[in-house]
């Protein structure tokens, strides 16, 4: 199964929830069913390491985050199973680039898989403080334990 995580700039939520993702499917020996990356729509940020708030947050968890930016490559979206994206804009913008009906099945909100009632949307901290980069950290957590759910594991 090849998931991957989709934000604007591939340096606070989507490497955030890949760590998330990846340290969840480890802790359940889950290890080698899983592909698992992340990438941002914009390539603003590419070849850096994820914010560092983004990685203290993570640290916090015991997760270490080395994963380096990239942009969304056209190959990615035939590539992978599932394409996680953050926000509308994200959205928007990973569906505008696909033609097929069968491939647009595969974008999700990763935020619909939260466990209790609230938005769809992982909101982007970048502007924000380090409470909104816990907030961040937490929700990933949440929806990746509701995402292996929904993948029946
Ligand atoms: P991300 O956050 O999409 O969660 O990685 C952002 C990071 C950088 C920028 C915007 C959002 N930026 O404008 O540089």
């Amino acid at each position: 199964m090849k998931v991957l995580f989709i934000c604007l700039g591939n340096i606070c939520r989507s490497p955030a929830a890949e760590g998330a993702f990846r340290n969840l499917v480890k802790i359940k020996n889950l290890e080698s069913k899983f592909e698992i990356d992340s990438c941002g729509t914009s390539g603003y940020h590419d070849g850096e390491l994820p914010d560092p708030r983004t990685r203290k947050v993570a640290l916090k968890r015991g997760i270490e985050l080395t994963h380096r930016s990239r942009k969304l490559k056209h190959s990615d979206l035939y590539e992978y199973d599932y394409l996680l994206v953050m926000d509308d804009q994200n959205f928007k913008e990973v569906i505008s680039l696909i033609k097929e009906e069968s491939i647009k099945n595969k974008i999700f909100k990763f935020a619909k898989f939260r466990s209790g009632s609230g938005s769809d949307i992982v909101p982007d901290p970048y502007y924000g403080t380090e409470k909104d980069f816990e907030s961040v950290q937490n929700l990933v957590e949440d929806c990746s334990i509701g995402f292996l759910k929904f993948l029946g594991e």
